[in-house]
Formats: C-alpha cells, sequence, structure tokens
C-alpha cells in the first residue's frame, strides 16, 4: 500500500523483543487461522487460548467478526474491503506479535495474495507467522451453518458470500492444516502445541 504520511521516523526505543520474551518467557507469534465461514477457526483459537493460558502463556484473540465491530466497522466484504480487513488485521497482529504476544487471528481471509501480504508483513519484521488452514468441507460448515448465514446466501438474502457465490482460495503451503471434519478439537490444540515447541516459541 503506498504511504501518503512523509517526514515520519522510525523510533527504536531502549527495551528489546528479546527483553520482552525473556519477561514472558516465550515468543511472540502470529497464527493465523484461515478458512470458510463455521470451518472452526474461532473453536479452535478458543481451546486454544484456553490450553495456553493453563501453561501460563500470553495469548490475544483477534476475530472477523468482532474486530468488524469496532476498528473495521466501515469495512464491508467487497473484494476491496476483504483485502483492507486482511492489511488492517495483519497489522495488528504484527504489533502484538512484536509485543511477545501469542496472536490468535481468526478471518476468512479468502484471498491468497491478501494472506501473503500479511505473511511477508511479518517476514520483514522478522517475526513468526504460522498459517493454520482449519479445513472443513463446504458441505460440513453448511451444514453446521451455527449462525444461519449459508441458509440466507442460498436464499439469496446475502450477496458475496464466501464459498457460495464469492471465493476461497485455499493455502497450497501452510504452516498447520488441521481437518476440522475428521479431527477432534482436543487433537487440533495439541498439534498446534507440539508445532509450537518444536519451533521453540513455547517450552
Ligand atoms: S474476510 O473475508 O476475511 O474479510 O472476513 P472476516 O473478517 O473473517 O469476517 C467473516 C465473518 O463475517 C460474516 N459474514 C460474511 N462472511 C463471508 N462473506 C460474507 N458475505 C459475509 N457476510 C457476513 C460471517 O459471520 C463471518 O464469520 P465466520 O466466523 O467466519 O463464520
Amino acid at each position: 500500500v503506498e504511504r501518503k504520511a512523509t517526514n515520519i521516523h522510525w523510533h527504536e526505543g531502549d527495551v528489546t523483543r528479546e527483553d520482552r520474551a525473556r519477561m514472558l518467557g516465550h515468543k511472540g507469534v502470529t497464527l493465523w487461522f484461515t478458512g470458510l465461514s463455521g470451518s472452526g477457526k474461532s473453536t479452535v483459537a478458543v481451546a486454544l487460548e484456553k490450553a495456553l493460558a493453563a501453561r501460563g502463556i500470553l495469548s490475544y484473540r483477534l476475530d472477523g467478526d468482532n474486530i468488524r465491530h469496532g476498528i473495521n466497522s466501515n469495512l464491508g466484504f467487497s473484494a476491496e474491503d476483504r483485502t483492507e480487513n486482511i492489511r488492517r488485521v495483519g497489522e495488528i497482529s504484527k504489533l502484538f506479535a512484536d509485543s511477545g504476544v501469542v496472536v490468535l487471528s481468526s478471518f476468512i481471509s479468502p484471498y491468497r495474495e491478501d494472506r501473503e501480504i500479511v505473511r511477508r508483513m511479518h517476514d520483514e519484521g522478522e517475526l513468526p507467522y504460522l498459517e493454520v488452514f482449519v479445513d472443513c468441507s463446504l458441505e460440513a460448515a453448511e451444514s453446521r451453518d451455527p449462525k444461519g448465514l449459508y441458509k440466507k446466501a442460498r436464499a439469496g438474502e446475502i450477496r458475496g458470500f464466501t464459498g457460495i457465490d464469492d471465493p476461497y482460495e485455499a493455502p497450497t503451503a501452510p504452516e498447520l492444516h488441521l481437518h476440522t471434519d475428521q479431527m477432534t478439537l482436543e487433537e487440533e490444540v495439541e498439534m498446534i502445541l507440539s508445532n509450537l515447541q518444536q519451533r521453540g516459541i513455547i517450552s
């Protein structure tokens, strides 16, 4: 994105990211949950947050529905608005990860290019970033339909609904791939925790 401001200068502090990691006992990271509406993104994030808290690890959830009530309340679901939604929450995730938090970001984030932008932001900031594909068939997501949105989309009451009349571009090389219609929630949480341990992000 083109930067409009000029004459701006980055200001370094005296407390480093490493200092913060020492204080907390773990590193910051962004776990980016992507998947269809109703695939289980938020469910996994909520369960993982609880498991991390039980281990004394500070995490924080960022969630599409919630964020769209606040900082992104001026955005809808057009391709441009989704891209801006993901750009902003990508930057917010990056700030939280830099602060030392284990960030759990759950957004449909249907466009591959938008997700790659978020990955690049983290790479440039030398912050760990893990894409978690919350994979669930459209049939399974639609049969769950926790908010009744698929029903509305099928009835033509919602236009541009992901998976129905708007695209979802599945990840091709996610760090973690959860098949939520085949695995239990406990197995999914366990898989993520051991991956974080293997990477030396948590102990
Ligand atoms: S996106 O595509 O990443 O910008 O979307 P996100 O911020 O994650 O918001 C998705 C939630 O918004 C509700 N909703 C819709 N989703 C997809 N398409 C359309 N048209 C739409 N309209 C409303 C829906 O509740 C999504 O929540 P989840 O938790 O994914 O089911």
